[in-house]
Formats: C-alpha cells, structure tokens, sequence
C-alpha cells in the first residue's frame, strides 16, 4: 500500500485531548521497546515519523498520526518496563486501556510481540483483555530479521500456540518483512468500519 501523506497531529494524556474528527484508527500496543514505533515509520515508509529509540519507555503518551487525510494510526505507550517513573507505570493500564475500550472509531489493535521471544505475561493479559473486547485485533511478531528462517517458524507456532491459535505476522522494519500482509488487515479494517457506519 503507498501512502501519500502522513503527519504527526498530537500527543494526549487525557481523553479530551484525543482528536474529535471520527476518522478511523488504527492502536499500535505492546511491551516497552518492542518496536511499536519502528511498525509505524516502516510501514509508512518514513524515517522518524513516531520516534523511536534503543531506551525503553520512549513514547509515554497517546501519539496520534494522520494518514492521507483518511484515517489515523495511534502510537500507544509500552508496559511492562520496570524503570519508567511508577505514576507513568500506573497511568499505562488507565490511559491506554480507557482509550482501547471507549474508543469508537478503533478499527483495528495491531499487538506487537518479540518474535525472538515467548510472549510474556503480561503479553497474554493484554491478549486476553482484547479477546474480552470482541475488537479486531491482529497479533504481529517484529524483528523478525534476527531470526533464522528455522528459528522463525518455530517462534511463530510458538506463538500462536500461546495466542490461543490468532493468527500471528513476522515482521521486520528493517527488512520490510510482512509489511504487504499488515496494510492488508489494516485496509480491510478500514473497509468493514466504514461499511457499517
Ligand atoms: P517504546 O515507545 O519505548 O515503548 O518503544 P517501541 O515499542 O516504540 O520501540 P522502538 O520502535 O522505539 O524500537 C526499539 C528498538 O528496537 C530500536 O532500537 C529499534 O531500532 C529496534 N527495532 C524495532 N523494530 C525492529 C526490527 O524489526 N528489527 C530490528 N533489527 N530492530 C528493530
Ligand atoms: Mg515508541
């Protein structure tokens, strides 16, 4: 999918900075430092975009993105990373959870997990927490490229065995693995929102 334009609108702590205009959109959840924010610019295919960075905890707020006029992608912050100030730890759950479930023009939650790793608990949890909000929801499995193709494929099984058998995506940002299959879940999202409205 080729975008033409995408812009950063604004960053929100609170529900009444989230933007009015029901446009569709699209949450990007996941561990602290997982790679939410390297999903975004890869699959926008611009560099910098949501930023991105090597200490956990970057993005500690609501960051709402503008794509072609047509629909938005929200950059969630991460959880689970013990050294974030504990407010901040506190406000993850109530900020990001209060969004996924009030939220009415949410289309899809794309879940991001180290496919070099076995989902944590806290990973299930928030799958678990998804599944009970009967959401669209699509599991993807980054950082792909620091995996042998063996090493992959087992993850993956790994993966969706954990997922309770939910489809799960390898992805890569740096190779641009699984980035065709994603703008496909996204668009058909965007579709079946608009055609129930
Ligand atoms: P927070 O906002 O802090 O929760 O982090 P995040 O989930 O947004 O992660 P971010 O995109 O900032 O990426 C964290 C680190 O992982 C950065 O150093 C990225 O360059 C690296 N990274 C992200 N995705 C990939 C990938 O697909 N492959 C490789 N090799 N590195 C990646
Ligand atoms: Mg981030």
């Amino acid at each position: 999918m080729k975008t033409n334009s995408s812009e950063f609108i604004k960053s929100a702590f609170q529900e009444t900075d989230w933007p009015r205009e029901p446009l569709p959109e699209i949450a990007f959840l996941g561990r602290s430092n997982v790679g939410k924010s390297s999903l975004i610019n890869s699959l926008l295919k611009v560099h910098g975009l949501a930023r991105t960075s090597s200490t956990p905890g970057r993005t500690q707020s609501l960051n709402f993105f503008l794509i072609d006029n047509r629909f938005r992608f929200v950059d969630l912050p991460g959880y689970g990373y013990a050294r974030v100030p504990r407010i901040i730890k506190s406000t993850w759950g109530e900020m990001a959870t209060s969004y996924l479930a009030k939220r009415a023009s949410l289309v899809l939650s794309i879940h991001i997990v180290d496919s070099r790793h076995e989902p944590t608990t806290l990973d299930l949890q928030l799958h678990e927490w998804l599944d009970c909000q009967s959401q669209p929801r699509l599991i993807v499995a980054t950082k792909s490229d620091k995996l042998s193709n063996n090493e992959l494929r087992k993850s993956i099984e790994r993966a969706q065995r954990a997922f309770k058998n939910d489809k799960v995506v390898p992805y890569s940002a740096k190779t641009g693995r699984g980035r065709d299959e994603v703008w496909r879940q996204i668009e058909a999202a965007i579709t079946n929102y608009q055609k129930q409205r």
